[in-house]
């Protein structure tokens, strides 16, 4: 008896841990099941992300790159498929929405190698965990007999997991950007660099706009359509690169390496590692060369790896994997 209540509890410990998998964790099925029942199903769209713009660019790295890690990423410059983005599933959802804007990109190495950077413009993530993320999702599924969500519902859900209140925090006092080019980008997860003498070094990634950040003013939005940053990228473009100053955050010794939902302090040194140039984005009603690709954080370079223990960046490429599969239905 008592050897059954040590297995029990040996069990209890192991499905604490960060990153192992439990009984409960839902599968990548459920996860796009989550975001469907929020935002319904729309035919060969993305189940997030689901509003977006393709483009295309060039990944210069810098010797200090080169330096840091002796990834194949960092060996010179390289072609890259981009696609800027709007978070969630509402193919219609307005650019003047307080939600986080995505930057997916395909860095195209020699040899057919490739690294995707699938990134927010928050440097955190609303979930520690699927089973949260999860969680989050279903306490905002319309009521059938409202058409809204529950507020309370919301509520409770939130003062029970208070680390899910710190990305809808930043977004409170972050700009609406005015261009897709004048915000922030974070691939917000910790990745390892292999180096010259083969060591490990933690990192995260940071795109700083080299226009600067710049958001909007009310009045501004009031004379903005829904669908402002399209053109506005277009624009920008064809009148010269939009660049990004491409760095990664070091962190030091009692930073979280693996939970999405805590930020390291802004004053973590931080090495340039290469700049970001977009050269042309995909014309009006013109069909994208990025649409039918799927972005993967696991898709990575020879030299970088995710860290372990990070139950958010293992449930993603699986996830992506179904949202794929459902586009093509
Ligand atoms: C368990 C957590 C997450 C789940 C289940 C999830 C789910 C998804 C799904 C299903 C898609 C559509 C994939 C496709 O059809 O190609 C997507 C897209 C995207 N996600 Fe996530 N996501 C999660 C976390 C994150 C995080 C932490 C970030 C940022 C660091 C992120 C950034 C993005 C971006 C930028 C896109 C658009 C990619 C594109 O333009 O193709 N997601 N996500």
């Amino acid at each position: 008896m008592q050897r059954v209540v040590a297995a029990t509890a040996l069990v209890a410990c192991l499905a604490l841990a960060p990153g192992s998998a439990t009984a409960e964790e839902p599968t990548p099925e459920a996860l796009v099941d989550a975001l469907n029942a929020v935002f319904g199903r729309h035919k060969g769209l993305r189940a997030s992300h689901a509003k977006g713009l393709c483009a295309e660019g060039r990944f210069e790295p810098t010797a200090a790159g080169r330096e840091f890690s002796s990834s194949p990423l960092f060996a010179g410059p390289a072609p890259v498929t981009a696609r800027f983005s709007i978070a969630g599933g509402n193919p219609k959802v307005s650019d003047k929405a307080r939600a986080a804007r995505g930057l997916a990109l395909r860095v195209h190495l020699a040899d057919g190698a490739e690294h995707d950077l699938v990134m927010l413009s928050t440097p955190v993530f609303f979930a520690p965990d699927p089973e949260t993320f999860v969680g989050f999702l279903q306490v905002r599924v319309p009521d059938p007999a409202t058409g809204k969500p529950d507020p309370d519902k919301i509520k409770a859900f939130a003062e029970a997991h208070p680390e899910t209140k710190r990305q809808a925090a930043y977004l409170a006092e972050a700009p609406i950007s005015a261009s897709y080019a004048t915000a922030p980008y974070f691939a917000i997860h910790t990745f390892l660099f292999t180096d010259a003498q083969g060591h490990q070094k933690p990192a995260r990634w940071v795109f700083g706009p080299a226009a600067g950040i710049q958001g909007l003013s009310e009045a501004e939005l009031e004379r903005l359509g829904d669908d402002y940053l399209a053109a506005e990228l277009r624009e920008r473009v064809a009148a010269g690169p939009a660049m990004w100053s491409v760095q990664l955050q070091l962190p030091a010794a009692d930073d979280p390496l693996a939970d999405p939902t805590v930020a390291w302090p802004d004053d973590r040194q931080r090495v340039e590692v290469g700049r970001l140039e977009i050269t042309t984005v995909a014309a009006e009603g013109a069909p994208g060369g990025c649409d039918p690709l799927v972005f993967l954080p696991d898709n990575l370079a020879a030299g970088i790896e995710p860290v372990s223990g990070d139950p958010i960046l293992a449930a993603r490429s699986p996830a992506y994997a179904v949202s794929l599969a459902r586009r093509m239905e």
